[in-house]
């Protein structure tokens, strides 16, 4: 197989062997559009690369797509990727990211695999982002030296990475996956093991609540439109455009079903109206919005009318006026709600890492700072009341424990731990 022509590379691979430093020894097992994306990133950070994947026609798409990525880049240095359809070369690996497609039963299979042919101090990393750890763990002898290291896509741009400490992770395979996150360029946070781990947990939360005011009637657009001017970079209609509506089926569903009591399932919601109709968003040009080529060649958005029809006839006939303030509140008291249980039960160590993880994970509102800090901003006897006001809707925005107490002591989610 080829090796991605990064210009100062020797191109014949051979700097993954010669390579001084054992953690630059990266291999990546899975070539689709995340393990494209973490050789990418890799190799531009100068660490050596292995690509491996079952199928030389996605070996040959991922060098394609590098060899794009790379042609963009004014400042070209780095490593070199070489794609191979057999593990030659594993056995010098520190480190594995394994980025197949996200089935149980593959991965433990890939998993046991590598395990056998890597060195007894190699770290194996999955990238899933709806599997646990710990269930990934069961194939393994050596599950202490394995844990998660969850990219966003797309992995060359988005600047966080989760790395979740299973039951079983050992200090040493968490510390070897912030520096791998570190060498290349990619700010970690550490999260325990859990459905959604953190970000994605708390953003189903938010897409939860946007499916519930579609089913009530309220127009899509206009929660758009309200959400971006709270600081979203994209309202939840869009972003679920760009996502893919059958992807993003598929990652709710798994998610609300770890969550029942605060994301009960929506059996008949917007997004499968809309893939029942043959609307999968962006990618087929039409979802909530439609999408055709601009004179720039990036896709130009206009409201979709056959999505708003459906929408009317198989969800709410009615439209539901509501305000700017309702609208932000039914949205953003669930992420907080979320956010609270997560702190609480420790996935994540502080309130300030929980709203790094979010800024950089799903671009929550620079300017509000994230969910924890957003809360402190209203004040937590405020986000109570407003909890309050909607407890009739269900546990979904039941206030936790340690909401009501901050709210009886009049304290601030950024101030615990910090002896205040
Ligand atoms: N796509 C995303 O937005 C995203 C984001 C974060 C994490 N993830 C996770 O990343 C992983 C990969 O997702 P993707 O979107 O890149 O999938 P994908 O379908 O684009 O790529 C998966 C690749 O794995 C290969 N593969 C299958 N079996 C294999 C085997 N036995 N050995 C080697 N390669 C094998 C396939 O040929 C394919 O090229 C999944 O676990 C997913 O949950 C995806």
């Amino acid at each position: 197989m080829s090796v991605a022509g990064f210009p100062l590379d020797p191109g014949d691979g051979d700097a993954f062997a010669a390579s001084q430093d054992l953690l630059l020894r990266t291999c990546v097992v899975g070539a689709g559009v995340m393990g494209t994306g973490i050789a990418y990133t890799c190799a531009c950070h100068g660490l050596p690369v292995r690509l491996k994947d079952v199928r030389a026609s996605a070996l040959q798409h991922s060098l394609q797509e590098m060899e794009r990525l790379l042609a963009r880049r004014s400042d070209a240095t780095g490593a070199a990727v070489r794609a191979q359809l057999d593990y030659q070369g594993f056995e010098c690996a520190s480190v594995v990211i394994e980025a197949v497609v996200d089935n149980l039963g593959i991965k433990n299979k890939v998993l046991g695999e590598v395990e056998g042919l890597v060195a007894e101090d190699a770290v194996l990393l999955s990238n899933t982002s709806s599997l646990r750890i710990d269930d990934l763990a069961t194939a393994l002898q050596r599950p202490q030296n394995f844990a998660g290291m969850h990219f966003f896509n797309p992995a060359p741009v988005m600047p966080l990475v989760e790395v979740i400490r299973g039951r079983q992770t050992s200090d040493y395979a968490v510390q070897t996956a912030v520096k791998q996150a570190l060498a290349m360029g990619k700010i970690p946070i550490v999260v325990r093991d859990g459905p959604g781990f953190l970000v994605n947990r708390i953003l189903m939360a938010y897409i939860h609540a946007f499916l519930r005011l579609l089913a009530e009637g309220v127009d899509y657009q206009r929660i758009d439109r309200v959400t971006e001017a709270f600081g979203w970079p994209m309202g939840p209609a869009y972003l679920e455009d760009v996502v893919g509506l059958d992807v993003g089926t598929q990652s709710c569903d798994l998610i609300f079903a770890s969550y029942p009591e605060r994301m009960p399932a929506l059996p008949r919601n917007a997004f499968r109206v809309l893939l029942d109709a043959g609307l999968y968003g962006q990618k087929g040009g039409a979802g909530f919005y439609l999408y055709r080529p601009g004179a720039d060649g990036r896709p130009e958005r206009s409201v979709n009318p056959l999505a708003q029809r459906l929408l009317r006839e198989r969800l709410a006939a009615e439209e539901r006026p509501m305000d700017e303030t309702q609208i932000i509140d039914r949205l953003m008291l669930p992420m907080i709600v979320e956010s609270v249980h997560a702190l609480q039960e420790s996935v994540v160590a502080s309130a300030m890492e929980l709203d790094r993880a979010l800024s950089l994970g799903i671009g929550f509102p620079p300017l509000r700072g994230g969910a924890l800090r957003y809360a402190d901003e209203l004040g937590a006897a405020e986000v109570l009341a407003r909890c309050e006001r909607y407890r009739h809707l269900g546990e979904t925005y039941e206030a936790p424990p340690l909401l009501r107490q901050l709210a009886r002591d009049n304290g601030r989610f950024h101030a615990i731990g910090d002896g205040r």
